[in-house]
């Protein structure tokens, strides 16, 4: 039962028993990152004030300059997963290759795999826009005391067992589900503590907003121009409006509560879009399903994709359950 204003805490601890495996594993994993968000949140909330605004000089293996915050987030969540007797290895957007974590004890009983984008819109950092993480969660499939490999990361979406985002907006809240609906927590940053105040989050079945990247217009595939022009349409209750952020977890978060569509398509100069599979639409699309949402590549569901490299792009059409449906029947007509 979750009740209204009830803390983080006291929720993970009421609702243990809906998670499938090892309950209190997951819920210390949870705990985790609730840490780690609290951490970050306090370092994005001074970014003006001290120097950990900009990039910090390399660029990652997404090709992109790291920014400060990039390296400072990744550090954070890695340190705190790493240090309690759950994770067995973690993947990030900001590393090569996974990482993995030595149990203390020698037979590695740890179950699960973390995936992680640490911060996501990064680019909007300088300029004070909301910025976010996104996490995903699997219990491994490698038998238990052996290393963690490559296979325990490369599952599809439907195995998640938990996935979730924290947005550091107007105010910062943390949202994720463990397969039993999506419930949203924000924090009272004078005393720490996260408190329920979204219960059970749903998509608008239809919305009035899309948002999507304009700017690339003349390299996107047929059927995504044919659905833009759909929505500019004055028939109903269109024409939509517009509203991109560029950060996926603001953007994803304002569809998720008012109703709308987010678009990051393939294009003519990038075959697979921009997003990732792993760390960005696996676990976007878990959430936006566990809220009554959809979420595909166009013509598949993002879920069903069976993923073959750590950092592999998927295009990603994302929102409320009617609007995505008329997306993929466009992308279907122009076929
Ligand atoms: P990240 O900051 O984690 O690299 O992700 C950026 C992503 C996503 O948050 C956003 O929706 C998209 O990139 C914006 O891309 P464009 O600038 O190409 O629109
Ligand atoms: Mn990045
Ligand atoms: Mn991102
Ligand atoms: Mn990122």
């Amino acid at each position: 039962m979750s009740r209204k204003n009830q803390t983080l805490g006291e929720f993970i601890i009421e609702n243990q028993s809906e998670f499938k495996y090892s309950s209190g594993e997951l819920s210390k994993l949870i705990n985790a990152i609730r840490l780690a968000a609290k951490v970050v949140n306090h370092e994005v909330n001074k970014a003006g004030l001290v120097d950990i605004i900009g990039t910090a000089g390399d660029t990652n293996v997404q090709g992109e300059d790291q920014q400060k915050l990039d390296v400072l987030a990744n550090q954070t969540f890695i340190q705190t997963l790493s240090k309690r007797e759950i994770v067995c290895g973690i993947a990030s957007e900001e590393e090569e290759d996974f990482i993995s974590i030595n149990s203390l004890d020698e037979n590695n009983q740890n179950k699960y795999v973390v995936l992680i984008d640490p911060l996501d819109g990064s680019s909007n950092i300088d300029v004070n826009v909301s910025v976010g993480t996104i996490f995903s969660v699997y219990r491994r499939i490698t038998p238990l005391g052996t290393p963690v490999t490559k296979e325990d990361f490369l599952q599809p979406g439907r195995n998640q067992v938990a996935a979730g985002y924290i947005i550091y907006g107007t105010s910062t809240m943390l949202v994720y589900t463990t397969g039993h609906g999506v419930n949203g927590f924000t924090l009272n940053p004078a005393i720490g503590t996260f408190y329920l105040s979204h219960p059970n989050m749903q998509y608008p079945k239809d919305g009035k907003y899309y948002s999507i990247n304009e700017g690339n217009y003349i390299h996107f595939p047929k059927g995504v121009k044919s659905y833009l022009k759909y929505c500019q349409m004055e028939e109903g209750d269109r024409p939509y409006s517009s509203r991109y952020i560029g950060s996926l977890v603001s953007d994803f978060h304002r569809n998720m509560i008012k109703g709308g569509i987010y678009i990051y398509p393939k294009s003519s100069v990038a075959q697979a879009g921009k997003l990732r599979l792993l760390y960005e639409c696996n676990p976007m699309a878990f959430i936006a399903e566990q809220a009554g949402g959809r979420a595909s590549d166009g013509f598949n569901r993002i879920l069903d994709i069976e993923p073959s490299e750590l950092h592999q792009r998927v295009p990603f059409f994302c929102g409320s359950y009617n609007m995505v449906k008329d997306a993929e029947r466009f992308m279907a007509e122009a076929q």
